[in-house]
Formats: C-alpha cells, structure tokens, sequence
C-alpha cells in the first residue's frame, strides 16, 4: 500500500518540467515574524525559497510572480500584515528588482503578458476575501497569470486555500519547489525509514493542539519524551496537584488514554521528574527547582529542571532518530529558557538524525545557537505536525505526479 507520504513525495518537481520562455507562479510561504516596529526577526522562510526562485532565473522563465499570505488580514487591506517590507528583504537576498503589486485585478493583464525576466510580488493575497475560501473565482483569476504554477509553500501547504490548492485545478502545468520536495524528503526519511530507536520530543503548551500526533506516532516510535505545559496535563493524570500551573483540565482524561497507549505499544515514554516553579511569569520573585510531585500552592511550573534535563538527555543520547516539536517551558522568558536550549543542544550534539519542527522550537534552537548543528529544520509549524499525524498535505494534492 501506498503511504500518504510516499503520495506526496510522487509529485512533480520544477526539475521535471521546462519553464524556459514560461510564466511561472510561485506560492510561497513568507509568513515570517516581525517586531513591533515591522523588522523581520526571522528571514529563514524567505531564504528557504531562494532556490527555486534562482533556479527559475537561470532557467530563463519569462516572468515569475510570487504570492504569499503573512498573518491573518481578515480578508481586507491592514497596513501591518502588508509585503512591503518583505519586498525589501527580498531585494537584498536576491539581489534583483522585485516589482511590488499592490493592486492584482489592476495589473493582472500586464502580469499575464509575458514580461521578460520581471519578478513580481503580489500583496498579501489574504487581503481578498476569497483566498481562505477556496474561490474557484479567485483560483482562476491566479490561473490566468501563468503557465506553471509552483507549489513551494510547505509551511501552508496545510491549508486548502485559492493560491495553495484552487489554483492547482485551473492550471495545466502544477509541480512542487524544491523547498516542498526537501521538506517531504525529510520526514520520510525520519518516519519511513528511519534509524531506530526513534524518538519524539514533543512540548508547547497544549495537549489539545497535539493529541492527534501522538496518537497516530503511537506505532512508529519507540521513545516518546513530554515536555513543556502539556506534560503539566500527563502529571495531572498521574494524580499530581499541579496547583496554579497550565494544564488543560478536560484532557486529563486523554493523558491518561495516551500512557496507557505507550504502554500497549511498549513506546517508552519520558516526563519531567522536576520542574522549574514560579509565584508570577512577569514578575518573578521566587524561582525554584521542585519535584514534579511537590509544586507549591499558589505557583505554577514554567521549565523543566535539571533532574529532568539529565532524564530526557539520557533517552535523547541512546536514538539514533529525533523529531522535536514543541518548546520545554516559556523559553522567550530567559529564566525559564535553560531546560528548552539544553535539550536543543543535547539533540544538537548526540549522533542522530534530527529533525525539528514548529515556528517556536526553530527559533528556540537558534537561539541556543544549535541550527547548524541539527540535521533539517522544518519551515512548517502546522503542516509539520500535519505531516507527522500522516495526513496528505492538500498543498501536494492537485499537483501533477511522476506515476
Ligand atoms: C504558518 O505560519 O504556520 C503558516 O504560514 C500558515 O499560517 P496560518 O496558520 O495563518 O494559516
């Protein structure tokens, strides 16, 4: 039987297609985050696009226009979420004149005639209302403007949106970039043939937004280790008072399912045996190390302690897989960041294959300096999980296959 990874990976790539002379579309995902002030503090996904930007240059496509989302407009114009300082950013790393449209019906004919070596830029394409809805209207209209359409928009590629999966249906020509056809290579390396024993590291704040992956991993790893907030829900379940701490109080229930299904599938599991406790997140005055067992009245936990840390190294340091999806505790906050960049560099150093996952825990390992040191780093939050909770990624599901 087929894998709904191996469906995926079956797509076309640019490589397997002749863009010379052609108008070629490329979706990307330029939802990058910004300051208050609308610097971009992270570029990474803007970078992680430039190959198939470039190869479309030096192929001698006739014209490239990129569309992307950044944040969420509710279908209209909002200063904040507009492109133009990606544009810049762009310009820098490219080295080329980006033409930013801000107006799509307004240009849409000059885009549509073949505009020898211009790249545009199109402004934020969930300013219309018709993109989060699919509009068949919409997906033409983006049709209209081109002979290939690119796919390279991992990190949305989750969503069935005009100009991530609409667009598909109206075009004759639809293949993958090369981010996407990296990003699906990946994880299949980690989840198809991986080397054992793989384990999961899973943290962040909700159990809710991540029951569904440990369920469906469930029969594929062999260590599951729980960090941050949601092992605060799995202590919980354990019959811990785990007083003024974050915890999700109509998933104990579910924690405790989810041990039980370790158990059954003989997954070893791993969760803090000493936690990091506070009496205030903004205005901290007393810190200290507990016992998961023993967090004080009126406190609540924000990190793992180093009992902890020596636990989940011990587990880390025997796999020979790791995926990571979720921060240990409130990382952003620097007394509560030591037990997320330990882990980072315990993954970072041990002689696995590792992969990393989720917008947050990217950042938490470049903030302890460890990208470089980890074997891929996912452009995808939400479709990374998707990913992993083995689902077809609509993104790939219109796109032309090789069988
Ligand atoms: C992301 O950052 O996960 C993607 O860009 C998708 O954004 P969305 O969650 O707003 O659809």
């Amino acid at each position: 039987m087929t894998s709904n990874l191996q469906t995926m990976k079956d797509v076309k790539s640019i490589r397997d297609t002749d863009i010379t002379g052609k108008r070629v579309l490329i979706r990307v995902d330029f939802n990058v985050p910004m300051d208050a002030n609308q610097n971009i503090s992270d570029d990474r996904r803007i970078r992680s696009a430039l190959q198939t930007i470039n190869y479309c240059i030096d192929n001698n496509a006739c014209s490239i226009t990129l569309i992307t989302h950044l944040g969420r407009p509710k279908g209209a114009y909002e200063e904040r979420f507009s492109l133009r300082h990606v544009q810049k950013r762009l310009e820098r790393l490219l080295h080329k004149r980006i033409e930013f449209v801000e107006d799509f019906e307004a240009a849409k004919d000059e885009i549509a005639a073949c505009s020898l070596e211009r790249i545009f830029l199109l402004e934020n394409i969930r300013f219309h209302p018709g993109e989060k809805k699919n509009d068949p209207e919409l997906s033409k209209r983006l049709a209209s403007i081109c002979d290939v359409y690119v796919n390279d928009a991992f990190g949305t590629s989750h969503r069935k949106h005009a100009s991530t999966y609409g667009i598909a249906e109206h075009v004759d020509v639809k293949v993958a970039g090369f981010l996407m056809m990296k990003e699906i290579e990946a994880f299949s390396k980690a989840l198809e043939t991986p080397t054992r024993p793989i384990t999961l590291v899973v943290g962040g704040a909700k159990i809710s937004s991540k029951i569904t992956l440990l369920e469906s991993v469930m029969t594929k790893i062999d260590k599951l280790i729980i960090g941050g907030a949601m092992s605060n829900t799995f202590l919980r379940a354990m019959g811990y008072d785990m007083q003024a701490s974050l915890f999700e109080e109509e998933y104990v229930e579910t924690a405790r399912k989810v041990l039980k299904q370790a158990q059954q599938n003989k997954v070893k599991m791993y969760l803090p045996v000493d936690v990091v406790i506070t009496d205030s997140i903004e205005h901290p005055i007393d810190v200290r190390v507990v016992p998961a067992q023993d967090v004080f009245e009126g406190f609540q936990a924000v990190d793992i302690g180093p009992a902890t840390v020596k636990l989940f190294h011990e587990a880390i340091e025997l796999s020979n897989t790791i995926i990571w999806n979720g921060p240990m505790g409130i990382y952003e906050i620097d007394r509560f960041s030591k037990g997320t960049y330990k882990i980072a560099t315990a993954i970072a150093d041990c002689y696995a294959y590792t992969i990393v996952g989720g917008g947050d825990t990217a950042d938490a390992v470049d903030k302890a300096g460890e990208t470089e040191n980890f074997s891929f780093i996912s452009t995808g939050g939400g479709a990374s999980l998707e990913l992993l909770e083995g689902k077809v990624l609509p993104g790939f599901e219109l796109l032309d296959r090789n069988k």
